[in-house]
C-alpha cells in the first residue's frame, strides 16, 4: 500500500510517500518520494526552537514540499487518478485550515490543478512536540483527507523514532522482546517492547532529555544551535590529540558527575551535568565560555559527551538484562552521535553478542516523514483488522503524548 506522511512536530516540515508491504511480521518498505525543509537556521538566533515562528514556517512550506514529494514519486511509478478533488468542498477545506495563515486558499488552488493521487491512507504525527507545530500538520492531513477522501492515521513520533530501525534492514525481523533507548531533542526514554505498538516505557529522563543537555552545554561553550553536532565534533578532535586522555590525569582537566549512573531504576537525570558545566567554566575563568582556550572547550566536550554516554549505555545494559532482550533499538536524534552509537556497538558485541543491535542510518536518526510513514503503516494495520474500521479525523495535537 502507499502512503503520505506529514512530520511537523518540532523544527523540521517533513513530507514521505512510501510504498509498504509485507504485514506487521515482515514490513518492507520503499521510498517513492521526501522532502524536508529544515527551520533550524531560522531558530539559530533564539538559540532554541521558537514555537509560533516554527508554526508559521511550517505552514509556509508544507505545501510546496508536498508538491514536490508528489513529482518526485510519480517519476517513481505513483498513479494518479483522472479526477480532481470535488470544487463542493472548498468551503469545508477553508475552515479547516483557517488558522493557518493563507494555506487555506493555496489549498483550494492546488486541488483546483492536481489529479488525486493513489494513496492509501495519510499518516501524521500528532504528537508529542509543539502543539502549534503539530496542528499545522494535522489540519493539512484532515484537509487532504477530505480533498482525497484517504484515511489518516495519526502516529506517535516516539513511534516513528523505534520504527526508523526497520527502514536501514527490513531482511532481519526484530526479535521480541526487544528494549528501545529513545534519545532526541526533547525525550530520553528506555522502552520495552513485546510487540509492535505494544510499548512500556521503563524508564525516563527526570528533567532534561539527553540532545536538551547537548544543546544547553553546546550554548555555554558558545556554539550555534542545534549543538549535538558542534559538541561532538570538537569532542572529536579532543580524542584525536590526546586519545588516551581518560587515563591520563594531566590530559583531563575537566570531570564530570555520571548522575543517577547506579540508581536503582531505570531513569536519567542530565540538568546536573549541564550544571556542573556551567561552574566548572566559571571556576575556569571568570569571563564565561568566551576566554576558553579551543583546546579546553574541546576537553569539555569530550568529558561531557562521556559522561552522557557513561550513564546511558550502564542504564540500557541493566534494563538489557532485567527483561532478557532480544533485540537493543537505539533512536532519536541523538543517535546520529558517532562516539554515542559507537559505544553501543562495543557494548553489544562485548557484553550481549547474542542481541541483535538494530540502529537507524545517520539520516534518518534525526526528524524526518518517512518514519512517521513506516510507522503509520503498522498503525494502519493494526487498526484496519480491528474493530475500528471507521476512520476518525476527530483527533488532536498532544505535546505531551506518551507511547
Ligand atoms: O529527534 P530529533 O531530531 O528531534 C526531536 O524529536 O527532539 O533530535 C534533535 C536533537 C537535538 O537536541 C540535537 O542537538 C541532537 O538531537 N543531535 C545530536 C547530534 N545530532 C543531533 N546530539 C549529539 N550529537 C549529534 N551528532
Ligand atoms: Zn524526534
Amino acid at each position: 500500500m502507499k502512503i503520505l506522511s506529514i512530520e511537523t512536530s518540532c523544527d523540521e516540515t517533513a513530507i514521505s510517500i512510501i510504498s509498504a508491504e509485507g504485514g506487521v511480521e515482515s514490513p518492507r518498505f520503499e521510498v517513492l518520494g521526501n522532502a524536508l525543509y529544515s527551520q533550524a537556521k531560522t531558530h539559530a538566533e533564539y538559540g532554541g526552537v521558537f514555537p509560533a515562528l516554527a508554526k508559521r514556517e511550517h505552514a509556509r512550506n508544507i505545501l510546496p514540499l508536498l508538491k514536490i514529494v508528489l513529482d518526485v514519486a510519480q517519476k517513481n511509478g505513483l498513479e494518479f487518478h483522472t479526477t480532481k478533488p470535488n470544487a463542493g468542498k472548498n468551503i469545508m477545506l477553508k475552515n479547516i485550515l483557517e488558522r493557518e495563515g493563507n494555506l487555506a486558499d493555496q489549498f483550494v488552488e492546488f486541488c483546483e490543478t492536481q489529479f488525486i493521487p493513489k494513496i492509501d491512507a495519510i499518516a501524521v504525527t500528532n504528537g508529542p512536540g509543539l502543539e502549534p507545530a503539530l496542528w499545522v500538520g494535522i489540519n493539512f492531513a484532515k484537509a487532504l483527507n477530505l480533498a482525497w477522501d484517504v484515511p489518516i492515521v495519526p502516529v506517535n513520533h516516539m513511534e516513528g523514532h523505534i520504527i526508523s530501525v526497520l527502514l536501514s534492514d527490513s531482511s532481519t525481523p526484530v526479535i521480541f522482546p526487544a528494549l528501545a533507548l529513545l534519545i532526541s531533542g526533547g525525550h530520553t526514554e528506555l522502552v520495552e517492547i513485546d510487540e509492535w505498538n505494544a510499548y512500556k516505557v521503563i524508564g525516563r529522563t527526570r528533567d532534561d532529555a539527553v540532545g536538551e543537555a547537548f544543546d544547553k552545554v553546546a550554548r555555554l561553550l558558545g556554539l550555534p544551535y542545534p549543538g549535538g553536532p558542534h559538541v561532538s565534533r570538537l569532542a572529536a578532535e579532543y580524542r584525536a590529540t590526546y586519545p588516551d586522555y581518560k587515563n591520563t590525569p594531566a590530559e583531563r582537566p575537566f570531570i564530570l558527575p555520571r548522575p543517577m549512573i547506579d540508581s536503582p531504576d531505570f531513569d536519567f537525570s542530565f540538568s546536573g551535568i549541564k550544571t556542573s558545566v556551567l561552574y566548572t567554566i566559571k571556576k575556569t575563568t571568570n569571563e564565561g565560555a568566551i576566554s576558553l582556550t579551543e583546546n579546553q572547550k574541546q576537553a569539555m566536550a569530550a568529558e561531557f559527551e562521556d559522561a552522557v554516554t557513561d550513564v546511558l549505555v550502564k542504564k540500557a545494559a541493566k534494563a538489557i538484562e532485567q527483561i532478557g532482550a532480544e533485540t537493543f533499538i537505539i533512536g532519536g536524534g541523538v543517535v546520529a552521535n558517532t562516539y554515542i552509537r559507537a559505544a553501543f556497538e562495543n557494548l553489544i558485541s562485548k557484553r550481549f553478542p547474542h542481541i541483535s543491535l538494530r540502529v537507524p542510518s545517520i539520516d534518518l536518526s534525526t526528524d524526518n516523514s518517512i518514519m512517521i510513514a513506516a510507522a503509520g503503516y503498522l498503525q494502519f494495520l493494526k487498526k484496519s483488522k480491528g474493530i475500528e474500521k471507521e476512520w476518525t479525523t476527530d483527533f488532536k495535537a498532544d505535546g505531551n503524548l506518551s507511547l
